[in-house]
């Protein structure tokens, strides 16, 4: 139980806390939201307000907070082991999770390497993808060394997952830091750089990236892309057939194909996994985020036997991956996930996902009415709402007006907390929010914007 003032807790952080992704002059000036508790689809700060998680505490939460068989889980591993390492040694959680984690992510990923974050199971991603070609036998594959991403894509902060990043805010300042990639253009269909629109839109962004595979691919290793939707680029939404399109030419001009699946993997968008959608069969996929349903933190990294394969031989031969992190497959995280996985059968949440979804759809109908609405941008549970100052033009706000930052302490006056990317806010409704809580979600938000935006 917390025995400290709420506003001792508020100096304090002040005093000592780099918050993450904050300009922190502003954020002093301001009366943190210190959350103390969580319960289902709420947060409660330390005066007692109760306010609707409409981000998923960072787009983690799956079941709800506070959810007695993950806590009791999380405590039943306590009792056994809190950690011990999975350098050449295992243990007995993590080993569970990754025969679970095999068994539902698409077929051929039979492997698993841990880590403990979005970044992290990125990192890996592109490590493994490297030293795959570099010891696949063929000399003429060791020329496969670069990496094809989105612009605008989202992959992590550590530098590896910052150089297939493509969002120039956040990576600008690093650009001597990292090494050199290749852009495709995003399929951003709002402002889409062919002008074309949804009833004439003929996938140009594809076609743009099978010219950089055709001409490229002895020098390229993978393409990592987020499938189906761009989160951090502020929820661009993937075309239909963009994904499959985008296996194929990997597969035809030998090149891996690595899947994102930070933040649409665990049922966000309608499926268990977003490459499901298009029957899609990633060589390597990232999970991270609602992997634990939100309790700890805990990655994935899986691979194909054939990409596992190539890791295989003798001591003297070096194949080995030279990569592992403290905690990797730490048994506190591992059984966090494994009672998650759990539930999702028993609630059938994936199944319960579908009436939510429309729901959504639905409900998101009334906010491209609003003036300052340019677009409305919606895939399963995840959801982002452009706002621009001028609707014909899709002219954005100044950002001295700091529209979306007022748009969300707004919200949050009225018991909501979300978050914007940029003009883009952003809703992430807990999966297992019930209708009448995903009603409140949508009207705060509503009201908010038409507020802060109309006056
Ligand atoms: C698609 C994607 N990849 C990677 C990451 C990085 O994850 P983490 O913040 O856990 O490092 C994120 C985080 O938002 C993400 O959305």
């Amino acid at each position: 139980m917390n025995t400290f003032k709420p506003e001792q807790l508020e100096q304090w952080d002040k005093d000592y806390v780099w918050h993450p992704f904050t300009q922190m002059r502003e954020h002093r000036k301001e009366k943190p939201l210190i959350i103390e508790r969580g319960e289902g689809s709420y947060l409660f700060d330390v005066e007692g307000k109760k306010y609707l998680d409409g981000i998923s505490s960072l787009w983690v939460t799956v079941h709800g907070h506070g959810k007695e068989e993950i806590n009791r889980a999380i405590k039943e591993q306590l009792e056994q082991l809190a950690h011990s390492t999975l350098l050449g040694q295992a243990n007995i959680p993590s080993i569970l999770l990754a025969k679970n984690l095999a068994a539902i992510t698409p077929s051929g990923l039979d492997y698993v390497f841990y880590s403990e974050s979005g970044s992290t199971a990125v990192e890996i991603a592109l490590k493994i993808a490297y030293q795959y070609w570099q010891q696949q036998g063929n000399e003429k594959n060791k020329s496969k060394r670069k990496f094809v991403s989105l612009v605008n894509a989202y992959h992590g902060d550590t530098i590896g997952s910052v150089s297939v990043g493509g969002i120039d805010l956040f990576h600008k300042i690093f650009s001597h830091l990292l090494f050199e990639t290749i852009n495709a253009p995003a399929p951003h269909c709002y402002r889409c750089p062919w002008d074309l629109s949804k009833e004439n839109c003929s996938m140009q962004c594809v076609d743009e990236m099978e010219t950089i595979l055709v001409r490229r691919r002895r020098e390229i290793a993978g393409v990592i892309v987020e499938p189906l939707v761009m989160g951090a680029a502020g929820m661009l939404v993937m075309p239909e057939g963009y994904l499959s399109k985008l296996r194929e030419l990997c597969t035809k001009n030998n090149v891996l194909l690595i899947a994102d699946e930070v933040a649409v993997g665990f049922g966000r968008t309608g499926k268990m996994f977003a490459s499901e959608h298009e029957n899609v069969k990633p060589d390597l996929m990232c999970l991270a985020k609602g992997i634990t349903g939100g309790y700890l933190p805990l990655a994935a990294t899986m691979a194909t036997g054939e990409i596992y394969d190539a890791f295989l031989g003798e001591i003297e031969e070096c194949k080995t991956f030279y990569h592992g992190h403290t905690y990797t497959g730490n048994p506190l995280g591992c059984a966090a996930a494994l009672a998650s996985l759990e539930l999702f059968e028993k609630e059938n949440l994936i199944e319960a996902l579908e009436e939510k979804i429309s729901f959504l759809t639905h409900g998101l109908e009334r906010f491209k009415e609003l003036k300052h609405v340019g677009d409305v941008r919606q895939k399963g549970m995840m959801v982002g709402i452009e706002l621009v100052e001028n609707k014909e033009s899709k002219e954005p706000f100044p950002v001295e007006a700091n529209i979306p930052h007022r748009v969300i302490l707004e919200a949050r006056k009225n018991g909501l907390i979300i978050r914007p990317l940029d003009n883009v806010i952003v809703l992430m409704p807990v999966l297992s929010m019930s209708l009448s809580e995903m009603k409140d979600v949508l009207d705060i938000t509503c009201a908010a914007i038409k507020k802060v935006t109309e006056g």
